[in-house]
């Protein structure tokens, strides 16, 4: 017989106690106390960043950071939400910004006041060896930045703990549009794609998803998703 027994855990959220069910998400529990998250909340599946949240849990002195929809509360766990981050964000055409030393120290001064200190990779929630990446943008490796930051997902946290107020996420995201914009050869696939497109060769296909009822279209998709597989 099934035990639909539910145990509720206490958690303090803003400062305000509620009573939620064990095992819940962070932002489930959120939602199970009755907040509405207009903002705070994004694909639910630690892709966007939108959720970045600051927990402390019961008897431990060190603040915590992670993803509401990927973190599991605890009884008595401290929370708050910090859907933006206030990081510095500096302004460029990314057309006339090439990828030069002078360029990135010019829009990112703070870069040079990393210590080393390692306190952005322990707070990123998607494991991504972000001081590694500071310090290739630091030597002017910028494939290596590139490579190291790819799946981050500009949540912020890395921001909110740097001792020497640097945008970790910030200064990689303009380092990867740099080098896609003017290191990498254009792809001639891309190209090609792209005048497919222009003559109209997926418009049937296009107007025929718009046309079809979602269910169809989940159903569509799973199909697909078995065939790649069992192709693999
Ligand atoms: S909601 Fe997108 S990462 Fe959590």
């Amino acid at each position: 017989m099934q035990n639909d027994i539910i145990t509720l855990i206490p958690v303090i959220v803003m400062g305000k106690r509620y009573e939620v069910p064990h095992g819940l998400t962070i932002m489930k529990a959120l939602e199970y106390a009755g907040y509405q998250l207009t903002r705070g909340c994004g694909c639910r599946g630690g892709v966007c960043g939108a959720c970045a949240t600051i927990y402390r849990k019961k008897g431990q002195y060190r603040l915590q950071v992670g993803l509401a929809c990927q973190t599991v509360v605890e009884a008595d766990i401290y929370i708050l939400q910090l859907p933006f981050f206030p990081a510095n964000k500096a302004l460029y055409e990314i057309n006339t910004t090439i990828p030069d030393d002078l360029n990135i120290i010019k829009l990112y001064p703070e870069l040079l006041r990393c210590m080393g200190c390692n306190t952005c990779t322990n707070s990123c929630p998607m494991e991504l060896e972000v001081m590694n990446y500071i310090s290739a943008a630091i030597a002017g490796n910028y494939e290596t930045v590139v490579e190291l930051s790819m799946e981050c997902v500009a949540c912020g946290l890395c921001a909110a703990r740097c001792p020497a107020e640097l945008a970790p996420f910030n200064i990689a995201l303009l380092i990867r549009r740099m080098v896609g914009k003017h290191l990498i050869q254009p792809s001639p696939q891309l190209a090609q794609r792209l005048e497919e497109i222009k003559a109209g060769k997926y418009e049937k296909e296009l107007h025929g998803l718009k046309n079809t009822a979602p269910g169809e279209i989940e159903k569509k998709y799973k199909e697909l998703q078995a065939t790649k597989g069992a192709s693999v």
